[in-house]
């Protein structure tokens, strides 16, 4: 960070100056160094929900939200979601770069080795109720894991941030499956190591003791090779997006020193409020709420009301003023997988009034709210049969590359400090 121009502020009360340095990044918005703000001034800026606050520096993920854009490593999202799986992404996003043949099946053999779960922790998802949101019982477990792997707590060089990291990216979605499949009260599937990541997945998910898949009315009814792929470009489409609320999060308890996967967990419990991860689920319930087309211009005219708190869940986003780019690849998906997939034609029909009216409509266009990718997730979700209360998750297995990419990031960056902010005092 090579400061080559500064910012000047004048106290109005007094005359003083203050001068502070502007610092370019590579690319996106250049940042005011105010880390001696307090000691100049006596005052703190004040910046609510962080609106104009870059909380460190980074080198993973680049999003231009004007433009619409999205880099993971310097990489266009379009081109990882079209031409590389999951795994090649996580292994970039940790790496630095996509890997070759020999260290993608590399990597791909380690993950399928560590997907295993210890005994010890199957005992956690019996003290949760029936009907347990399998959020709860996700973040409680991996808050659980930590205790496994007190080692993690002390790393000392890369191979150890390596290991800390595969391991947890390949326990989430069997912990995520123990979750879900707790909540329904029926038996665990474990990992099958001779299958990939995301269709062993689908598979602790839907099959049957003993791996077997549902017999439906034509026979077994085999995992699709389509429905795979669609399912890892949505963990793709979630691998990171820089200084959201969950990786905030993630990074905030990085920085107090905890263990790596309690940051984990409390970026899972981020990520399941409804303005975060948790619309997706919101998104297919407001959809089924509102019914049928004809009953859209009535929601369009809640979500417009000042006086109603009734919101377009899937709409509207932080930092994109324009079309989310990952939106916009699922909505190309969608339309190749509406017949492959058999797509909710009632759902498809409902979202795309909805989508039509808010990108036409003054309301929305003059507040840049545009589709964001959850509103889209939701239906190719159903499709592959996957309920509603595991979209979140869903949302968790992509995102755990991402999180544990910040954290490694923010361990090794020297300049690193606790998050501590502090506030305007109005109280007695
Ligand atoms: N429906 C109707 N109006 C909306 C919506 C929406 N979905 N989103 C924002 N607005 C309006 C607000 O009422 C506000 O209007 P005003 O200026 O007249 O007061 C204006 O747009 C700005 O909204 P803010 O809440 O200030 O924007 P912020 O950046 O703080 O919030 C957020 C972003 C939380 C995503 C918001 O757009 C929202 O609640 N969307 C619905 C939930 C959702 O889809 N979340 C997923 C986000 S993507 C992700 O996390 C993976």
């Amino acid at each position: 960070m090579q400061p080559k121009q500064t910012l000047t502020l004048t106290d109005n009360r007094n005359g003083t100056c203050y001068e502070y340095p502007i610092v370019d990044g590579t690319r996106g918005p250049s940042v005011v160094d105010m880390r001696t703000f307090f000691k100049d001034t006596g005052m703190f800026s004040y910046d609510p929900g962080y609106t104009s606050t870059a909380s460190c520096s980074s080198k993973i993920t680049f999003i231009d939200g004007e433009k619409g854009e999205l880099r993971y490593r310097g990489i266009p999202i379009e081109t990882l979601a079209t031409k590389h799986s999951y795994l090649e992404t996580c292994y970039l996003l940790l790496n630095e770069q996509l890997p070759s043949i020999e260290e993608l099946h590399n990597f791909d053999l380690e993950l399928r080795h560590r997907a295993f779960l210890h005994e010890g922790l199957r005992n956690l998802f019996n003290a949760f109720p029936d009907n347990a949101h399998p959020m709860a019982t996700l973040s409680a477990a991996v808050t659980a894991l930590a205790s496994f792997y007190d080692d993690h707590l002390e790393i000392c060089d890369e191979s150890e941030y390596l290991e800390m990291a595969h391991r947890i990216i390949a326990k989430i979605p069997t912990i995520a499956a123990f979750s879900y499949r707790h909540s329904l009260g029926i038996p665990f599937i474990q990992p099958d190591i001779d299958l990939s990541f995301t269709k062993n997945f689908l598979t602790m998910l839907r099959a049957y003791p003993g791996g077997k898949m549902h017999l439906g009315r034509l026979g077994h009814e085999e995992i699709k090779e389509v429905e795979v792929r669609a399912l890892d470009t949505i963990f793709t489409l979630h691998a990171d997006h820089e200084q959201n609320a969950s990786t905030t999060v993630v990074r905030g308890v990085a920085s107090t020193g905890a263990h790596p996967y309690v940051a984990i967990a409390s970026g899972i419990a981020a990520l399941w409020g409804r303005a975060h991860g948790g619309a997706n689920e919101s998104v297919i319930a407001q959809l089924e709420m509102i019914g049928s087309v004809d009953n859209v211009d009535a929601f369009i005219a809640r979500a417009k009301d000042p006086d109603d708190d009734f919101r377009l869940m899937g709409f509207g986003h932080r930092v994109y003023k324009n079309f989310d780019p990952r939106a916009k690849i699922l909505k190309s998906l969608q339309d190749e997988l509406k017949e492959a997939l058999n797509l909710d034609s009632r759902l498809l029909e409902i979202a795309g009034k909805i989508e039509e009216i808010a990108l036409n409509d003054e309301y929305f266009v003059s507040r840049h709210l545009y589709p964001n990718i959850d509103f889209y997730t939701g239906i190719i979700l159903t499709a592959l049969k996957i309920p509603r209360n595991m979209f979140t998750p869903i949302f968790v297995i992509g995102r755990t590359v991402g999180w544990i990419t910040q954290w490694i990031e923010f361990k090794k960056d020297p300049q690193s400090k606790i998050a501590r902010p502090r506030q305007l005092y109005l109280g007695e």
